[in-house]
């Protein structure tokens, strides 16, 4: 069973993803992180994350670059973000996410184009998303918990440059698969959005 969940940043798509493989037993892959540690290696390495080139060379990051706490920063989401525009970081990532997703028992996966590119044909597909205040009143309270000094201010102005650099990449857009599941979870809190989402993939299996 595959289940492919996708939305954009701070849409809450990572715990719903995370707590679907809890409930079924199957293993999860943030692909978010990938290009997060793209973003960081282009950086490691001295290239520039808007050159294609230089963002390809960053796909062999060690794996143990993953683990980096930094990769959860609002720097690294932006540095993702500009890097994941690039076809050629896309396709050196395309493999590793199929494979992961080709597991014998499934598996979840979140992202941005799970539903559309990655895993067409998955199982279930939901398609997160909230307001962007909602997004960025999360993303603000997340970001000060991780002790990252931040304003509101910028994180309204990130979330807003990110969603319109995803939606409008020529390469793998933010966009929903027409058969995918919608969940507006803003006036959901974190446990009511994980129990939703649940039940929307039960109520589709
Ligand atoms: O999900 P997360 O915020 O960690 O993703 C960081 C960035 O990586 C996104 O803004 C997006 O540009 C990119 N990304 C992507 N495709 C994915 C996952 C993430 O382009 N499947």
């Amino acid at each position: 069973m595959i289940i492919a969940v996708d939305g954009p940043t701070a849409s809450g798509k990572g715990t719903i993803a995370r707590a679907l493989a809890a409930h079924f037993g199957l293993p999860h892959l943030d692909t978010g992180l990938l290009y997060r540690a793209v973003g960081k290696q282009t950086v490691l390495n001295g290239g520039n994350p808007d050159d294609p080139l230089d963002a390809a060379r960053a796909v062999d990051f060690p794996d143990s670059l993953l683990d980096d706490p930094d990769l959860r920063s609002e720097t690294s989401g932006a540095l993702a973000s500009r890097v994941s525009v690039h076809k050629e970081v896309r396709a050196a990532l395309l493999e590793r996410q199929r494979a992961f997703a080709a597991q014998p028992g499934g598996a979840v996966l979140d992202g941005r184009d799970i539903g559309t590119v990655i895993a067409p044909d998955a199982d279930v597909k939901l398609f997160v998303t909230a307001s962007v205040a909602a997004r960025a009143d999360r993303r603000y309270a997340e970001s000060l918990s991780r002790g990252h000094e931040v304003t509101l201010e910028d994180i309204r102005a990130d979330l807003a440059a990110r969603d319109e650099r995803d939606r409008n990449r020529a390469e793998a857009p933010l966009v929903e698969a027409v058969d995918a599941i919608l969940l507006d979870n803003s006036d959901l809190d974190a446990n009511a959005s994980v129990a939703e989402s649940i039940r929307l993939v039960e109520e589709a299996l």
